[in-house]
């Protein structure tokens, strides 16, 4: 085992939130450190693993030229072993799982990296988990996961090498940028991993411009103003540079026609012109602008075309560049060479806190309170105030939901009764049952958020819990993404649990969003479940 124990050590890169701001910053200092070494021909000696039992092992399940070839060159700059997994000639044609091929790769090294690209989204916080737990059981050293593009969810290495390039251009000030972000801003992954890689910028403003079928998934727009970015959004390159408020700093994108269905596929030309730039806008640009694009462009109908190449517009060339730089950086965090110069505030781990469950105030009454049916209940407990406020058949919905999934299949009885705001709630009645698991009570507290538990003894209710909304549903058989792409979706047959994070605080419990643990897909609260 290597003596190396830099604090990124072993850090997974699933999405660019997986670095802190401050850790951001500090890979864009390093990446420029080293350019300008190289560059001047100084001694980066430092930025050299020299260590042949470290391993990058380059997984690209997706076509791509950049971001595999800078990854390859870097590896091979800091000393490292490289392996090229090609899908083309590689066992997931005998449908391996990733897990599988992964652990047999993480078995040839000391210590490893993993750079993959993927259709399926969310792979690589997946593979952290399994391969995570995995070494701990060999009890060696965890290994690193580096998302190269999941599907349309992000492409996070792709987006430092943008930041990196953006700072460059202004002179490594990072007080406010305004962009224009344009082209397919639906499946463009580069596009997505910029909700979250611009706060880098204290003041952000960008400019969303793209047809409504190509524009932004309505869950990134709202990211980005939730991270206070000023979003303004145009259908058309012409309605934009029509607004009079056009930005310095564009940045392209290519229709991704293989992520495209065939009903947009067929529109693909129209589409493309209303983001493609012509040579009579050139006159509309602000003063200093510069263009940057991730590549490939399209050699057909690039959005960028080549009459601008040898512009100054052209930012794009030195843009790709930068992701060598970028990837030096990160892989020598992730291997534990760099870090030890590392100042400021560390990406603190997701923490949960499970206050689901409330005692509520018992207000004693003279008669019996609960009954099951026509018989009142002497002891045991009733479960109050079920989808309160829903539709009635909405609410027998929930209360056969329930039964089924705690498994109530005892003596008792339910119905739909008025509440007091004057529409309708569920109640179940179990006289046989004295208490819940804990789990069970997370289960119900997520079926059935609002609701009341109430422990009733001689007619009495002594005791009596409000359940809300848990910040975590995960380990039940009834739930499941509903992204096709998801690497928890049970089509994809990897074993990954699914899990969601309650995304809005409390409030209405119907109107809660949840997020995909691995593809960070959004879902309504009753959209998780499979009942
Ligand atoms: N190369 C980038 C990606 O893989 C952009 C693109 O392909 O259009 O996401
Ligand atoms: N920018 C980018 O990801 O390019 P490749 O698809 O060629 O890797």
């Amino acid at each position: 085992m290597s003596s190396r124990k830099g604090p990124f050590k072993g850090r997974t890169v699933a999405v660019v939130n997986d670095l802190s701001l401050d850790e951001q910053r500090y890979l864009y200092r390093k990446a420029g450190e080293l350019k300008r070494l190289v560059r001047s021909g100084g001694d980066a000696s430092e930025f050299r693993l020299n260590d042949k039992d470290y391993s990058v092992y380059l997984i690209f399940m997706e076509d791509s030229t950049r971001t595999r070839e800078s990854f390859r060159n870097a590896a091979k700059f800091l000393g490292a072993r490289t392996n090229l997994f090609d899908t083309a000639t590689s066992s997931f044609n005998k449908n391996e799982s990733m897990s599988d091929a992964v652990k047999m790769l993480y078995g040839y090294s000391d210590e490893s990296c993993f750079v993959i690209r993927s259709k399926l989204e969310g792979v690589c916080r997946w593979l952290e988990e399994s391969l995570g737990r995995y070494a701990d059981i060999c009890g060696r050293p965890r290994p690193a996961f580096i998302n190269a593009g999941d599907g349309k969810h992000e492409h996070p290495t792709q987006e430092f090498l943008d930041e990196f390039s953006f700072i460059e251009q202004l002179g490594g000030r990072d007080e406010r940028i305004h962009l224009a972000l344009t082209g397919d801003l639906y499946h463009g992954r580069t596009i997505h991993s910029k909700a979250d890689g611009l706060k880098l910028f204290r003041e952000v403003e960008v400019d969303l411009v793209a047809p409504e079928i190509l524009g932004m998934p309505a869950h990134y727009t709202q990211r980005m103003r939730d991270n206070g970015f000023l979003v303004r959004e145009y259908e058309s390159l012409d309605e934009y540079l029509a607004s009079g408020k056009v930005a310095p700093i564009w940045y392209f994108t290519r229709l991704q026609l293989e992520r495209m269905g065939d009903e947009v596929l067929e529109k693909a030309a129209t589409l493309r012109k209303s983001v493609t730039f012509r040579k009579d806008m050139i006159g509309l640009l602000p003063e200093g602008t510069r263009f940057y694009h991730p590549l490939p462009r399209d050699r057909t109908a690039p959005t960028n075309p080549t009459f601008l190449d040898e512009t100054p517009l052209n930012g794009w060339d030195s843009q790709s560049a930068n992701g060598y730089w970028t990837r030096i950086a990160l892989i020598a965090m992730a291997a534990g060479l760099l870090g030890a110069d590392f100042e400021g505030e560390a990406k603190a781990p997701q923490a949960f806190e499970d206050d689901f469950v409330h005692e509520a105030r018992v207000v004693q009454r003279d008669k019996p309170e609960y009954k099951v049916g026509i018989k009142p209940v002497e002891d045991g407990l009733v479960i109050d105030h079920i989808s309160s406020g829903d539709s009635i058949r909405d609410i027998w919905g929930h209360l056969d939901a329930i039964r089924r999934m705690l498994k109530l299949d005892v003596r008792g009885g339910h119905g739909v009764f008025h509440n007091n705001q004057g529409s309708y709630k569920g109640i179940i009645s179990l006289p046989d049952v004295t208490s819940f698991g804990g789990r069970d009570l997370k289960k119900l507290a997520a079926i059935a958020p609002g609701c009341t538990l109430n422990l009733v003894h001689e007619h009495r209710v002594v005791k009596k819990y409000r359940l809300s909304m848990p910040p975590r549903i995960y380990g039940f058989d009834e739930i499941s993404c509903k992204n096709e792409l998801c690497i928890s979706h049970p089509t994809s047959l990897e074993g990954a649990t699914t899990e969601f994070h309650r995304k809005s605080e409390r409030g209405d419990p119907g109107g809660a969003k949840f997020v995909c643990r691995y593809c960070e897909r959004e879902h309504a609260f009753r959209e998780i479940w499979d009942l």
